[in-house]
């Protein structure tokens, strides 16, 4: 009895005595070991997952042009409404409705869904537009009314329409009511004919206050990122199921009522999440993408179609000889955003309302592409783009997947061909996350830099939930991106948006509803990041080595050159308390650490998540007292702690 408490006590010892170990780490201060680039920590938009219409594009009409494939979708025609392309209003997108109101009907009119329903909150203001026309000589009455799932109290608009030419009316409508599921209901009033066509709707309040705007919450939700880079628009959904499909910049400028409609590639891609009405507007366009780059102060990354359809899907390529009118759209592209208002394209863009240029710096030649084919490719744009635009970085391509045949064989040939930056993806185990914090230490320093352009970690028993597990993986992993900040110059999470009930693809950064938004723990790793990356890495170790998972810790530190502050970042992935202690060398003999901040994601359960319904991981500050050249600290289990330390 005696020798088995003994036993017990001695093994309690022992495991304090492990939790207590004291976990020594040097971050030297005097030598910086690598610039972080300004576009370091990035965001990847795609339009999957209802992520531009439905989502982030303001819309909450469906189907506004009746160029569904079946011109009804979204819509519920009642009485005598008919779907007519004869003398247009727009020519590439040439549907429109004609209502007719005989009198023997008692209603003749059209209800709109919405995407899963249209989000209307009391109190706000609601802009509906309609180009229309009648063929009567007298002025034809429309009642535009905002209608609750249970049809009660609408929010009626009278509106008139005359000419035989199309003209846009406008009117504005406060909601006295808060519905996620409500629609849009237009009623011919008078007796007569009526044609309409790009039938809209907006929230009043969209970001920056723009018409044709974006959904303020979740733009907002981009800019608190502090991104450096946005990649747009996005991966697959350039490449197209087919070639016919894949995504044409040309069609998303210029006035956006005349944007042709395009299948989305992610509508059927899940048979288990099929969504037949799952379309582009391209109302959120290039244009518009520049746009949100400028006002989130991120880099615009767009990548292009390099004559090859999804090679998971069609595999569609185009002969070499017939690739120009693709090379051409990338050339005409960087004009676009760059070129003065005397070009063509730069005129495009100064006569949607931006003389200046954008800036653009890099381009992506295709997105998961592979095999020969794909270089072959990737070779003549290349020497294209050199040729007219010897400034702009070239990204390519390493395949799907971490590893492999395709990523083997792509890598000595993004080298051979000379690209500025390869792309690579991963959406791995959060275990492999965990192992691979030291990835890219032993990466070529030479050859070109890394972009780590699409990643997440996939916790499959979970249902791939994003969980406290999943954002610790990733702020373990990125520990690693931040110490090769020489080789490793962007990296963006992916996906970025997700409509709770039209999704395609989990994880994702952020979740919303028609009304609401939510930050995953794993948007608030990436903002921990995007708002701490500092300017220059400092080498931290521990016994000689990068902390890189050794007791489930993982370190990094920098240097803020403009705030003069040490940043440190650290992991505890374990479920116990980690004691550590970081001595700062290099500092000059009086200088010291005056405090600062700790911001830190924490909870002892790595299941939890976030929900619609409330946010129960978000980053907490607290202080940090000066604590000269040595900072002692306890870190609890599950953590992911940002230090931010002045230098006296
Ligand atoms: O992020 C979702 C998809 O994953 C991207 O479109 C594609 O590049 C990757 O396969």
């Amino acid at each position: 009895m005696r020798m088995k408490k003994i036993a017990t006590l001695l093994a309690l010892s022992l495991a304090l005595g492990v939790q207590a170990q004291e976990h020594v780490m040097t971050v030297d201060v005097s030598k910086p070991t690598a610039q972080i680039q300004p576009t370091m920590y990035g965001i990847f938009f795609e339009d999957i997952n209802f992520g531009a219409d439905g989502g982030l594009y303001a819309e909450l009409v469906k189907n506004r042009s009746f160029e569904f494939p079946q011109s009804f979708v979204g819509w519920v025609p009642f009485g005598d409404v008919t779907v007519q392309d004869a003398d247009p209003a727009f020519p590439r997108n040439p549907h429109y409705i004609r209502i007719v109101n005989d009198g023997r009907l008692l209603r003749a009119g059209i209800d709109n869904e919405g995407y899963r329903g249209i989000g209307l909150k009391a109190g706000e203001e609601y802009r509906f537009s309609v180009y229309a026309r009648t063929p009567e000589a007298q002025p034809m009455k429309l009642s535009i009314e905002l209608v609750q799932a249970d049809g009660a109290n609408p929010v009626k608009k009278s509106i008139e329409i005359s000419g035989k030419e199309w003209t846009k009316t406008t009117a504005i409508l406060k909601s006295t009511f808060t519905d996620p599921h409500a629609r849009l209901r237009i009623v011919l009033e008078s007796r007569g004919t009526v044609d309409m066509d790009h039938i809209s709707l907006f929230p009043v309040k969209t970001w920056k206050g723009r018409e044709n705007g974006l959904r303020a919450d979740l733009a907002q939700a981009l800019y608190d990122l502090n991104p450096g880079v946005l990649r747009f628009p996005g991966g697959c959904i350039i490449e197209g199921n087919s070639l016919a499909t894949r995504y044409q910049w040309k069609n998303s400028v210029g006035p956006v009522e005349n944007r042709p409609l395009n299948e989305n590639r992610w509508n059927y891609t899940f048979k288990h999440r099929a969504f037949p009405d799952y379309f582009q507007s391209y109302g959120l366009g290039f244009y518009e993408f520049f746009l949100l780059s400028e006002d989130i102060g991120a880099e615009p990354l767009p990548v292009i179609s390099c004559g090859l359809s999804c090679q998971y899907e069609s595999n569609e390529v185009v002969p070499l000889d017939e690739l120009d009118p693709y090379v051409q759209d990338a050339l005409d592209l960087i004009e676009f955003a760059n070129g003065d208002a005397t070009t063509k394209w730069g005129k495009v863009r100064a006569d949607m309302g931006h003389p200046a240029p954008f800036n653009l710096k890099m381009i992506a030649v295709g997105n998961e592409q592979w095999d020969k084919v794909y270089v072959e490719r990737l070779e003549v744009f290349t020497k294209a783009i050199r040729e007219k635009y010897p400034d702009i970085k070239i990204i390519g391509s390493s395949g799907p997947s971490a590893s492999g045949d395709k990523f083997d064989y792509l890598w000595p040939e993004m080298k051979r061909v000379g690209v500025d930056l390869v792309d690579e993806h991963y959406y791995m185990e959060p275990k492999w996350f965990q192992d691979n914090a030291r990835r890219y230490d032993s990466y070529d320093r030479q050859g070109p830099k890394v972009f780590a352009g699409e990643y997440a970690a996939h916790d499959h028993p979970t249902g791939k939930a994003n969980n406290l597990f999943t954002a610790l993986s990733e702020a373990a992993f990125m520990t690693g991106l931040e110490r090769n900040a020489d080789v490793v110059h962007l990296a963006t999470y992916a996906p970025l948006f997700a409509h709770v009930d039209a999704w395609q693809w989990n994880p994702d950064l952020i979740w919303y509803d028609n009304l609401r938004m939510m930050r995953t723990p794993n948007y608030y790793v990436q903002q921990m990041y995007g708002m701490n990356a500092g300017t220059d890495v400092l080498r931290l170790q521990m016994e000689g080595q990068p902390v890189a998972g050794q007791d489930s810790l993982y370190a990094t530190a920098a240097l803020n050159k403009p705030t003069n502050e040490i940043i440190v970042k650290l992991v505890n992935t374990a479920s116990t308390p980690a004691e550590v202690k970081i001595d700062f060398t290099g500092l000059k003999k009086k200088q010291q650490l005056a405090g600062g901040t700790c911001t830190y994601l924490q909870n002892d359960d790595q299941m939890t998540v976030n929900t619609l319904d409330g946010e129960k991981l978000v980053p907490r500050v607290r202080p940090v007292p000066a604590c000269g050249q040595s900072l002692s600290l306890q870190l609890p289990g599950r953590f992911f702690g940002v230090y931010r330390l002045q230098v006296e």
